[in-house]
C-alpha cells in the first residue's frame, strides 16, 4: 500500500503534462488516499530537494494549461551541470527521495527521461513512467501525449501558409520539429497537404524534390509546400553521418574515434542550419522564388488538444492503479484504448521512427507526394 509518491516532468515540455500530472495525483488522491509530492525542473528539483505539495487546490484547474505546472529540465541524473562541471547526483536524489519516504517516484517524459528514470530504479528508486514528447518518438507505446496537439498547430500552420504561397506563386519551406523521427511533419504534411514532405527516416534527393516541384509548375501549379522535419537530411549528409557515426562506435584508434565524434559535433550543428540551405538550393534549381518558415516552439505551446488531454488521462489515471498494485520499473504504455506496464528495460535505448511501409508513407506516395527519394 503506497503512503507517499513524488512526480517530477523532465525533457522538453509537451501539452498534456498537467493533465497527466492531474490524472495521476487525483487518482491516487482519490481512490487510495495517497499524497502526492511534486518536484520542480525536473531531476533537479529531486537534486535540490525544491517541492511543491500537489494537494486538491493544486490540482485543481490545471487540465486545460499548456507547459508543465512543474517546471522542467533536461539534466541527469548521472551527468548534472554543477558550476562549471557535471557530476553523479544520484546518491543525492536517493537522498531526497528517502526523506519523503517516498513509495515512488513518476517521471513523466521522453526518450531521455525514460533512460534516466531506468538509471534511479537500478539505483534503488521504485520507478513508473508516462511517455509524453510531441515527436511521438518512445518506443513501445502507441502514441505519446503532446504528439496530437502538435500535429494540430502544424496542420493548421501549413493550412495558412498554402494560400501565401498560392498567392505569390512561391515554394515554402515549413520545418516541423522532429530531430529523430518524422511522425510530426508526415502527420501535418499529409493532414495539410504539403507537396513535398522530407523526413530523418528517407534521406532525400534534392534534385529529385526539385523535379517534383518543376512537374508540378509545368501541370499550371505555380506554388508548393515542402514539411520538412527538423532532422531530415540529404543522402550525401546521411552517409558522412553513418561513416562516423561507425567509427565513433567501432574505431580502436583513440585519435580516430575522438576526432570523429567531432566530426560528428559539427556535422549537426550544421544540420541545424539545414532548412535555409535547402530553401536556398531549391530557389536555385527551380528558378521559383521561395521562403522558409520554421515553426520551433510554437508547436510546444499553449493548450493541450482534447485528444491529448483524454490520453494523457488515461495514463496518469492508470498509472495511479499500477502505483498501488505495487507494479514498478514500468512506463505506462497506451495500448489500443487501454494501458498497460511495459517493463523500462524494453523501452530505453529505442526510438519510434517511422517505419518505412508505414500506412502514411504509403498514403503519402499513393498522393503523388514527394517524400525526396
Ligand atoms: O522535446 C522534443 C523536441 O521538441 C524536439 O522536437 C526538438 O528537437 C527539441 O525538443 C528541442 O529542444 P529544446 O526545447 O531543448 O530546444
Amino acid at each position: 500500500m503506497a503512503d507517499c509518491i513524488g512526480i517530477l516532468t523532465a525533457g522538453g515540455d509537451s501539452p498534456g503534462l498537467n493533465a497527466a500530472i492531474r490524472g495521476v495525483g487525483k487518482a491516487a488522491m482519490n481512490a487510495y488516499g495517497i499524497r502526492v509530492i511534486g518536484f520542480r525542473d525536473g531531476f533537479r528539483g529531486l537534486m535540490e530537494n525544491r517541492t511543491i505539495m500537489l494537494d486538491s487546490a493544486a490540482l485543481s484547474g490545471i487540465l486545460t494549461i499548456g507547459g508543465t505546472i512543474l517546471g522542467t529540465s533536461r539534466d541527469k541524473p548521472h551527468k548534472m551541470p554543477i558550476g562549471t562541471k557535471t557530476m553523479d547526483m544520484t546518491e543525492v536524489m536517493l537522498e531526497t527521495y528517502n526523506k519523503h519516504h517516498l513509495d515512488a517516484l513518476v517521471c513523466l517524459g521522453g526518450g531521455g527521461t525514460q533512460k534516466n528514470a531506468y538509471w534511479l530504479m537500478q539505483n534503488g528508486m521504485n520507478i513508473i513512467t508516462l511517455p509524453k514528447t510531441i515527436d511521438n518518438d518512445v518506443a513501445m507505446t502507441d502514441v505519446t501525449f503532446g504528439f496530437d496537439t502538435a500535429l494540430n498547430i502544424a496542420t493548421e500552420a501549413i493550412d495558412r501558409l498554402h494560400s501565401t504561397a498560392h498567392s505569390h506563386h512561391r515554394i515554402i519551406v515549413v520545418e516541423v520539429m522532429g530531430h529523430n523521427a518524422g511522425w510530426l511533419a508526415l502527420g501535418a504534411g499529409i493532414a495539410g497537404g504539403a507537396d513535398v514532405i522530407l523526413i530523418p527516416e528517407i534521406p532525400y534527393d534534392i534534385t529529385k524534390v526539385a523535379d517534383s516541384i518543376l512537374k508540378r509548375s509545368r501541370g499550371g501549379k505555380h506554388f508548393s509546400i515542402v514539411a520538412v522535419s527538423e532532422g531530415a537530411m540529404s543522402l550525401e549528409v546521411a552517409r558522412m553521418k553513418q561513416e562516423l557515426e561507425d567509427r565513433v562506435a567501432n574505431s580502436e584508434d583513440k585519435k580516430d574515434k575522438k576526432r570523429s565524434k567531432q566530426e560528428l559535433v559539427i556535422l549537426e550543428t550544421e544540420r541545424a542550419q539545414s532548412t535555409h540551405f535547402l530553401t536556398q538550393k531549391l530557389e536555385e534549381l527551380t528558378g521559383l522564388e521561395s521562403r522558409v518558415t520554421i515553426l520551433g516552439h510554437v508547436q510546444r505551446g499553449g493548450i493541450p488538444s482534447p485528444a491529448d488531454r483524454l490520453l494523457a488521462t488515461r495514463l496518469g489515471t492508470a498509472c495511479a492503479h499500477y502505483i498501488q498494485q505495487g507494479t514498478f520499473g514500468v512506463m505506462v504504455a497506451a495500448r489500443g484504448d487501454g494501458a498497460e506496464a511495459v517493463p523500462l528495460e524494453e523501452v530505453v535505448n529505442k526510438r519510434n521512427t517511422v517505419p518505412l511501409d508505414h500506412a502514411w508513407v504509403t498514403a503519402a506516395r499513393d498522393l503523388g507526394t514527394s517524400l525526396g527519394d
